[in-house]
């Protein structure tokens, strides 16, 4: 438990002046850790004999600047939706290195995509594909891949757990009608068909599973092999490397883990007696999460009949909501110009009208006082991208720092902005 004086900065330039600036709340993202992150991924993510890619999946977090500074840092990108398509091309992202995913996309996306001429698309299901064949111009040879369901548990928490046998993404690998279904896509003349993608979930912290899902999948390309003689030369295994929210989180050793991922294929092809194919991966979070952090005023604090100790900031779960979704536990540091030398056990909450939101459930922190800050740290993965306007809430600015220079990549909403779509009533 410990305090910044409002003095203290992040990266280099101090809360109070981010907050007179920018306002709060504020999400802030210090720009080369972002870009450490990437590079972390892309030198570690390589073995002698195993060709690879990495994917940054923008649903993490994405702006046009975010779309950029991807494109500079050499990773590829992946898009789940036209809306993260339409920002991604705004951003200047070269289409050729752009990923379609999403289990339920629409005619006018997949027309989008097509247009857009986006490198490789996806095929969540055998619907999409009979809605592709419908739509692909004659002449075209669009490169795929086949979202499968390999029916791993990763151990996280089961909304971001995403390849359970009951799962809305991707074809069952236990399912005989999915090897007939890469048998049809890749005699397609208009399809290209490279391989596989297969994504166990997010937060994951074991890196056995990462293990164990690298070998599901080679068994299944080896029973493709043998049963269709079809070729994968690409496997995409997704994202989900687990990042520490608390010091009581352990995360993934990427430095470790990526180049043995890596390996385990290699081993697992050589036992296996199959051609090696490339191997992509998606990360989200490990790439933003511990890069970003969302500054908050101190209004007040409330103490229930009960005991229960309150401090409530000027977000709310419009802007953070990973704790009421997901259950999850984040750090913080108070900031203020006092000498605090008593501390309180408080529940961080916000100001929306719904008893849920809380930012944190227990943190002990120094008694705080309205107009101290509030920094909630770990905040730059799901935490943007998820927000909403609930209560009418304006969304905060998106600052990248680096070095003592702010970059505002999103400006902060305004009233105007929350009726800029509103039609009025004729009168
Ligand atoms: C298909 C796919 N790829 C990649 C990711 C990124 O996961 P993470 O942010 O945990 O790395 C997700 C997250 O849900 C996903 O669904």
């Amino acid at each position: 438990m410990f305090y910044l004086k409002k003095a203290n900065t992040f990266q280099g330039v101090s809360f109070q002046e981010l907050a007179q600036q920018f306002g709060t709340p504020l999400y802030l993202y210090d720009e080369q850790m972002i870009r450490a992150q990437c590079q972390t991924f892309l030198s570690n993510f390589v073995h002698p004999f195993v060709r690879s890619e990495v994917i940054y999946a923008s649903k993490a977090f994405l702006t046009k600047a975010m779309a950029t500074l991807i494109h500079q840092e050499g990773l590829s990108l992946d898009v789940v939706s036209g809306g993260e398509l339409f920002t991604a091309v705004q951003g200047k992202f070269p289409v050729n290195r752009l990923y379609f995913h999403g289990n339920n996309k629409s005619r006018k996306e997949l027309l989008e995509a097509i247009e857009a001429h986006v490198g490789t698309i996806i095929i969540d299901s055998e619907a999409e594909f009979l809605l592709l064949q419908s739509i692909l111009p004659n002449n075209t040879n669009q490169r795929v891949m086949l979202r499968i369901n390999p029916g791993i548990e990763a151990h996280t928490h089961e909304y971001i757990q995403t390849t359970k046998n009951d799962s809305k993404f991707g074809e069952s690998i236990f399912a005989d009608s999915t090897m007939s279904l890469i048998s049809r896509i890749s005699k397609d003349s208009r399809f290209d068909f490279v391989g596989l993608h297969s994504h166990i979930g997010s937060q994951i912290f074991e890196e056995s599973s990462f293990y164990e899902h690298s070998r599901a999948v080679l068994r299944y390309v080896k029973a493709i092999t043998v049963q269709t003689k079809v070729v994968v030369k690409e496997i995409n295994l997704g994202g989900g490397f687990g990042v520490e929210y608390t010091s009581a989180d352990q995360g993934i050793d990427l430095i470790e883990v990526l180049p043995k991922m890596l390996d385990t294929i290699y081993q697992a092809a050589m036992d296996l007696e199959i051609a090696i194919p490339k191997v992509l991966i998606e990360p989200g979070r490990a790439i933003v999460a511990q890069a970003g952090s969302t500054l908050y005023e101190v209004g007040s604090t409330k103490q229930t009949v009960e005991g229960k100790n309150y401090l409530m900031v000027d977000g709310s779960m419009a802007d953070h909501i990973r704790t009421a979704l997901y259950q999850a536990i984040y750090d913080a540091v108070l900031i203020s110009d006092r000498e605090i030398s008593s501390s309180s056990v408080y529940t961080v909450a916000g100001k929306a009208c719904e008893s849920g939101d809380v930012l944190i459930r227990s943190i002990q922190l120094p008694q705080a006082q309205a107009g101290d800050y509030l920094l909630v740290k770990t905040t730059g993965a799901y935490h943007y991208s998820m927000a909403s306007n609930y209560n009418r809430l304006t969304k905060p600015a998106v600052v990248f720092v680096n070095n003592g220079v702010c970059r505002v990549v999103v400006k902060k909403e305004t009233y105007a902005d929350l009726i800029r779509l509103d039609v009025d009533m004729e009168e």
